[in-house]
């Protein structure tokens, strides 16, 4: 008998240690453990000596009290060991998604807030088209003078930075560029490259330039001069404020490595 129970002691640590080894949950170690104790005693119990034969009634109250017994082992144990509740799985499966829930969440908003950022910068790269383009005062005056500036905020004649915007404005506008190549871009037809105009013109003569094309010539290009191939429309088409801030704003380009040509009074 002690020679079957330490058979049954091993088997049951070699159970255990197997499941450990797999890493079974801890409660069904403890399970595999009681079963193999189970087994021992089922074992043990074949070497137990006969029951006496019973007859009649006496019979029947030793099978019923057997299986009570036996049930009520079985039930006392069985609620001694961790028990499976459904509403605690669902508590823990709930917890478990809220996590990647707000994980998806916030994942959906970053995503969001990186679409703004994108929107936002075309929103900006359309305003600098359109005020290269000349949509109007409008979208100069809506922008805040830049620090630095100084003239007070708001002040309606503008600073100087409002000048050259105005004048970078009218060079987009009437499309002096169709003719004219500056910082390397436009003049595919005709016009001589002004980017060192400001070393060769006051901003006076540059104005006289475009108020009357005939007032001055560029060096060089006595055929179109002669044809009035510059239009001189542009005093129609611009006011004199207009007019003026153009001309400063060109006034500014000295690049001396541009071969900009000479202009002679006529
Ligand atoms: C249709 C073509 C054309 C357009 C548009 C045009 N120009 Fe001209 N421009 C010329 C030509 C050609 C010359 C050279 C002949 C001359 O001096 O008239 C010239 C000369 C000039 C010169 C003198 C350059 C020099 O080196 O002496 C200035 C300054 C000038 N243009 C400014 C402008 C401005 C500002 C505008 C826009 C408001 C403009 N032009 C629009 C064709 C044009």
């Amino acid at each position: 008998m002690f020679k079957k129970l330490g058979i049954a002691l091993v088997v049951g640590v070699a159970v255990v240690a197997v499941a450990h080894s797999q890493e079974v949950p801890s409660d069904f170690q403890l399970l595999w453990a009681i079963f193999a104790m189970i087994g021992a005693v089922v074992f043990m119990m074949l070497d137990a000596p006969p029951l006496n034969a019973m007859h009649g009634g006496k019979s029947l109250f030793a099978v019923v009290a057997f299986w009570i017994v036996v049930i009520t082992v079985c039930i006392a144990g069985a609620s001694l060991l961790p028990q499976f509740d459904p509403e605690d799985e669902r508590e823990k499966i709930n917890k478990l998604l809220e996590k990647q829930r707000a994980a998806s969440q916030q994942g959906k908003a970053e995503e969001l807030i990186a679409r703004a950022k994108a929107l936002d910068e075309q929103v900006k790269a359309l305003e600098e088209r359109l005020q290269a383009l000349g949509a109007g005062q409008a979208v100069v005056a809506m922008s805040a003078p830049p620090p630095g500036d100084a003239k007070p905020a708001g002040a309606a004649s503008g600073g100087a930075s409002d000048v050259m915007k105005v004048g970078e404005e009218q060079w987009q506008l009437q499309e002096c560029y169709n003719c004219h190549k500056l910082r390397g871009e436009g003049g595919k037809k005709r016009g001589p490259e002004l980017d060192n105009i400001g070393s060769l013109l006051t901003v006076e003569e540059i104005q006289e330039k475009i108020v009357n094309p005939k007032s001055f010539m560029a060096e060089g290009y006595e055929k179109e001069w002669q044809k009035g191939v510059m239009p001189d429309k542009f005093k129609d088409l611009m006011d004199p404020k207009e007019m003026l801030a153009l001309a400063t704003w060109l006034g500014n380009f000295k690049n001396t490595s541009v071969n900009t040509p000479k202009p002679i009074k006529k």
